[in-house]
């Protein structure tokens, strides 16, 4: 069991949610039945985001490639991911989760549309939590695009040149809506980011789990969180400058990796179904 401290959650976490595939011909099951599990997988893990406090949650739910898969899977995908919508539409209002999508959604069937953009505008003025899918997503096709933009801009005689620099360009990047990733996640087993949130994953911290999506568990999650809060994270600086930094703001460094969860005034918290009180594993 994990736990982790309510007081220095990752404001973002981003999920790269691998291994539906595998999961299903591991079982002699078409990869739509993994798809079908993975999404079991989405709502026990929203839930628990929302629960954590966690400011936003980006999930790659179908990159800008994934169309090249066979026909038969990305409609089964486009029908989950309806199913997904129109399920989960009561739940995410009440617990006044914010659900935007970031990506070409153009290119995603009006079957989708239909019941996702009502819920976007729905959902707009919720402010617990941003949920974020990533569908018809490329983080090079996001770049791109802001790319493009800002060309027309200058072209337009509206923007100078020389005010383009790196904020300015990610404050055009849809997946930066609710601020940098903090974290990273990705399961199945592979170490890379596939088109990832790439800009905003600069300086993101990252965990790998070789445990298929549909298998990830809450504790999964904690072990993530719990991670990431014995990581000094030092944007560039050298550590020193970041206790210094740190303190000006009232704020503790993360504890080193050693020590064991208890740290005063440490709000703590463990996956469902846990007791704080029994032995701590980090
Ligand atoms: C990658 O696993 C996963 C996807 C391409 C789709 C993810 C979709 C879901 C989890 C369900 C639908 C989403 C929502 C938000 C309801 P893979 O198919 O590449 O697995 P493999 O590497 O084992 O082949």
């Amino acid at each position: 069991m994990h736990f982790v401290d309510a007081r220095n959650l990752p404001r973002h976490i981003g999920i790269i949610m691998d291994g539906n595939g595998r999961w299903a011909e591991a079982r002699g099951e078409p990869r739509e039945a993994g798809h079908k599990a993975g999404s079991a997988a989405v709502r026990r893990i929203v839930r628990l985001c929302r629960r954590l406090g966690v400011d936003a949650l980006t999930l790659y739910a179908f990159s800008e490639q994934n169309w090249a898969r066979p026909a038969g899977e990305v409609d089964a995908l486009m029908g989950l991911l309806r199913e997904f919508l129109v399920s989960e539409r009561d739940e995410i209002l009440e617990n006044d989760i914010r659900l935007v999508a970031i990506g070409d959604l153009s290119r995603l069937p009006e079957a989708v549309r239909e019941v996702l953009d009502p819920l976007r505008g729905a959902s707009s003025r919720n402010g617990k939590m941003t949920l974020a899918l990533a569908l018809s997503y490329g983080g090079r096709e996001e770049i791109a695009t802001a790319a493009r933009q800002l060309a027309v801009e200058v072209a337009a005689g509206t923007l100078d040149p020389s005010a383009i620099d790196a904020a300015l360009l990610g404050a055009r990047l849809p997946s930066l809506g609710a601020g940098d990733p903090d974290l990273i996640l990705r399961t199945g087993g592979e170490f890379r980011l596939s088109n990832f949130l790439l800009y905003g994953a600069a300086y993101a911290e990252l965990a790998f789990f070789d445990r298929l999506w549909p298998d990830f568990t809450e504790d999964d999650l904690f072990a993530a969180i719990s991670s990431y809060q014995r990581r000094e994270r030092r944007f560039g600086l050298i550590g020193r400058q970041v206790a210094g930094m740190l303190a000006s703001l009232g704020e503790t460094p993360n504890p080193p990796e050693e020590e064991t969860p208890g740290t005063p005034g440490a709000a703590l918290l463990t996956p469902p179904g846990a007791s704080p009180s029994s032995s701590a594993s980090v």
